[in-house]
C-alpha cells in the first residue's frame, strides 16, 4: 500500500471524531442562538414560563418529536421553518437530546426534511 494512503487511513479515525466534535459545537452554538434566550442555556427553562428541556418528556422521546415541534412551533415558541435548515435543526436537536443529562440517538438532516 503506497505511503500516502496509508497515512490517509490513519488519519481517518482523527476526521472522523474532528468532524463529530464540530457538529456538537455548532448545535450548542445554534442552541444559544436559537433557543436559549427562552429555554436558558442549561436547558433548564424558566418556571411556569418555559419549559425545561433538560429531562423533557418530548425531548427524551425522539428526535422527530423535536422536530416536529420545531416545524409547527408552540404556543409561545414560533415556528422555525423557515429560520433553520434540516442540517441545523438536526444539530440543534442532537445537541438537546444529548445535554444537562439527556440521552438519545441521534437524528439526520435528511430524517428532518422527510417530516417537513
Ligand atoms: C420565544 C421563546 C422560545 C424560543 C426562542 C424557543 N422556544 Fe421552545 N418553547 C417555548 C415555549 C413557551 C414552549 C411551551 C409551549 C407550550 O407548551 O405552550 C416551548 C416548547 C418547546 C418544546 C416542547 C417541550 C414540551 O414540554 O412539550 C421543545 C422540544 C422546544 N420548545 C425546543 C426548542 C428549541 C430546540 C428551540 C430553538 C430552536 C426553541 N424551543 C426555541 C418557547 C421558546
Amino acid at each position: 500500500m503506497p505511503g500516502s494512503v496509508k497515512a490517509l487511513l490513519l488519519c481517518l479515525p482523527c476526521l472522523l471524531c474532528a468532524s463529530i466534535s464540530l457538529a456538537q459545537e455548532d448545535g450548542r452554538q445554534l442552541f444559544l442562538d436559537n433557543c436559549a434566550e427562552c429555554h436558558q442555556s442549561d436547558g433548564q427553562g424558566l418556571d411556569n414560563i418555559y419549559p425545561a428541556l433538560a429531562g423533557n418528556e418530548t425531548v427524551l422521546g425522539s428526535g422527530a418529536d423535536v422536530a416536529l415541534v420545531l416545524r409547527i412551533g408552540r404556543g409561545e415558541m414560533p415556528s422555525f421553518k423557515d429560520a433553520l435548515s434540516f442540517a441545523e435543526m438536526a444539530a440543534i436537536i442532537n445537541y438537546v437530546r444529548n445535554s444537562w443529562g439527556n440521552s438519545g440517538a441521534e437524528i439526520s438532516a435528511e430524517e428532518v426534511g422527510k417530516l417537513f
